[in-house]
């Protein structure tokens, strides 16, 4: 994964730089890096380490002219998280130093080809590549000893490095890693991600695959200038973008995970008003072209989204009666099914960027398949590589538990779906008002579940259970249990419980029930009284209209297809105040990263 900044102006470039690794921590945070070069004894520094961004920032002298650098925050993938695998790395000689998103898959085959007796110092592929370039620099220009490695390099990257014999030049190439380059009249900045430019410039370009950039300063001032893989130069086209700088504050919240849960009533009614601006559901229509006539939807996603993905399996086939299956993308990538040839791809998103998803969306691109992409950023990659795309008007997620993109991706499923149904029946458009209101209460009442888990969640493993939908919401909610509170969670068929998983109950261990659907709710609650038998410590999530005296959390009834949309927040509200109790690292959980830009 990886978040990487350069910049080249007037500015000082370590403010930017330390601001924008800051923006892009969400990245990868397990160490960070920077180069600059300091005007004042004409020389480059390296800092860094193992750690945040904070430590960069603040144990580090700063003090000194410095207008050109780049930086790194890691999500380490080769060699562990320390100071000598951190980013920037430096070639042998120190000439060239280089920040690297991305895996090289043959690293070691360059290595063995090109770098033979050359000693490393880290484990990570990055030096491979700093050391490919000062080799070919020995007997080619620098532009060309670049491209000459950029040639070479399989796999994914996004790269900028800079030779420390010209301080005026910082040279970058993409594949598969995203990068974009801002710009300014007084400066460039390149960057991972659009965030690391708020504040610094709304003019952007989007850098395709393959190509190598520079950003120069001569006698004229900074300009930079971009090569396609044959070194064709071209004219990028100009983007505006204005960031709101108060989504990306906590806005007063002590996280922004429980920001961004209690953000989301609003969220459902932003997509109500972008989806349905005159009291009826609209989609594109040449999104909607994309379904006609398609016999199957195949809809491809990982992690929080491929749950909601299992919904939308659920929507497309309830409410449009279109046959559809559901895949984790990096399954799908490397054992794809029988493909019915009639269909269509949805592949769903919150970042935009994840690169298991990626690699699918290439492969059936080739296959000659269209795609939908829904998704939270409208610039990402799988937006702009996929046919066409949806928003989920959710707003900038930060925290690295994805909560108001889930809600927002099944509203958005739940919409496309209503739209795809024949006979025009569906009014689900009223119920989502309503729904927005039972979010409400419930997240309202998060004292009262604060309270709740003190005494009731306190054994390292916990389970979830439920039947149909509800066990959907049980593999979100026991996914985002594990990932942000370190508890070990299982979201399980209630009634597969008793077929193996049963003998794991023993006194006190946490079973926390979901029951939404009338249909089901008598065969949950005779799983739940074995688990009971055998000691469980069991927490009933349930319905006002078919609630039990003894249930825990008690929802506002919504329209039982909507139900998971409000059942996931008392389970992400049980994360957060469990997390919160055990003292964890809420927005930034151990070894994870907001966008997986890696396979
Ligand atoms: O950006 P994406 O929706 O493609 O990300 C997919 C997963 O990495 C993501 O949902 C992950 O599972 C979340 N951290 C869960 O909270």
């Amino acid at each position: 994964m990886c978040g990487i900044v350069g910049y080249i102006g007037k500015l000082q470039a370590s403010d930017v730089i330390l601001k924008g690794l800051h923006k892009l921590e969400y990245r990868g945070y397990d160490s960070c890096g920077i180069s600059l070069f300091n005007e004042n004894i004409d020389d480059f520094i390296l800092y860094k380490d193992k750690g945040r961004v904070n430590h960069l920032q603040d144990d580090f002298n700063y003090d000194f002219e410095n207008h050109l650098g780049i930086g790194h925050t890691r999500w380490a993938t080769h060699g562990a998280p320390n100071h000598i695998n951190s980013h920037p790395h430096a070639s042998v000689s120190g000439r060239f130093v280089v920040v690297h998103n991305g895996v090289i898959d043959n690293y070691k085959e360059l290595t063995a080809k090109y770098l033979v007796g050359y000693s490393f110092e880290s484990e990570t592929d990055t030096e491979v590549i700093a050391n490919l370039i000062e080799s070919f620099a020995s007997s080619y220009d620098v532009d060309i000893a670049i491209r000459k490695t950029l040639a070479l390099l399989e796999g994914s990257y996004a790269l900028l490095v800079i030779d420390t014999r010209n301080p005026h030049i910082i040279y970058a190439g993409k594949n598969k890693s995203p990068m974009i380059l801002g710009k300014r009249a007084d400066g460039i900045c390149l960057a991972s991600d659009l965030m690391a430019l708020v504040g610094i410039s709304d003019e952007y370009y989007l850098i395709e695959d393959k190509t190598f950039v520079k950003a120069v300063k001569d006698e004229s001032g900074y300009a930079f200038e971009m090569y396609d893989p044959v070194g064709i130069e071209f004219c990028p086209v100009r983007n505006e973008v204005h960031l709101d700088t108060e989504e990306i504050n906590k806005g007063g919240f002590p996280h922004y995970m429980l920001k961004e849960i209690c953000e989301q009533p609003s969220v459902v009614r932003k997509i109500i008003s972008n989806y349905a601006p005159d009291g009826k559901f609209i989609i594109d229509k040449e999104v909607l072209n994309l379904f006609a006539n398609k016999k199957r939807i195949y809809i491809l996603a990982a992690g929080t989204s491929y749950h909601a993905g299992l919904l939308g399996k659920v929507y497309f086939e309830k409410i449009s009666g279109i046959p559809t299956e559901v895949f984790v993308a990096s399954e799908f990538a490397y054992n794809k099914p029988i493909l019915e040839k009639e269909s269509v791809f949805v592949l769903i998103s919150q970042s935009g960027e994840t690169a298991d998803l990626r690699a699918c969306l290439v492969d059936i691109k080739k296959l000659g398949y269209q795609s939908l992409t829904i998704t939270n950023v409208k610039t990402s990659t799988l937006a702009r590589e996929a046919t066409k795309y949806l928003e989920i008007f959710a707003g900038t997620e930060i925290a690295v538990a994805s909560t108001k993109a889930y809600v927002g991706q099944v509203s958005v499923l739940v919409i496309i779906a209503c739209v795809l149904e024949q006979d025009n029946k569906c009014s689900l458009l009223t119920e989502m008002g309503r729904l927005a209101v039972a979010m409400e209460a419930i997240i309202d009442r998060r004292d009262y579940i604060k309270e709740l888990i003190k005494t009731r969640l306190l054994k390292r493993n916990a389970f979830y259970i439920g039947r149909g939908i509800d066990y959907f919401t049980c593999l979100e909610a026991s996914l985002k249990l594990k990932e942000i509170s370190y508890i070990q969670t299982e979201g399980f068929p209630a009634g597969e419980l008793k077929h193996g998983t049963i003998a794991l109950i023993e006194d006190g261990v946490p079973v926390i029930a979901i029951i939404t659907q009338k249909h089901i709710n008598k065969n949950t609650r005779s799983n739940i009284q074995e688990v009971k038998a055998r000691g469980a410590e069991v927490i009933v999530i349930s319905m006002n209209d078919i609630k039990e005296s003894d249930d825990d959390i008690v929802l506002m009834d919504v329209h039982h297809i909507l139900s998971p949309i409000l059942a996931v927040i008392p389970t992400q509200l049980i994360t957060y105040y469990k997390a919160l109790d055990l003292g964890r690292d809420i927005d930034k959980p151990r070894n994870l990263a907001k966008s997986v830009t890696v396979e």
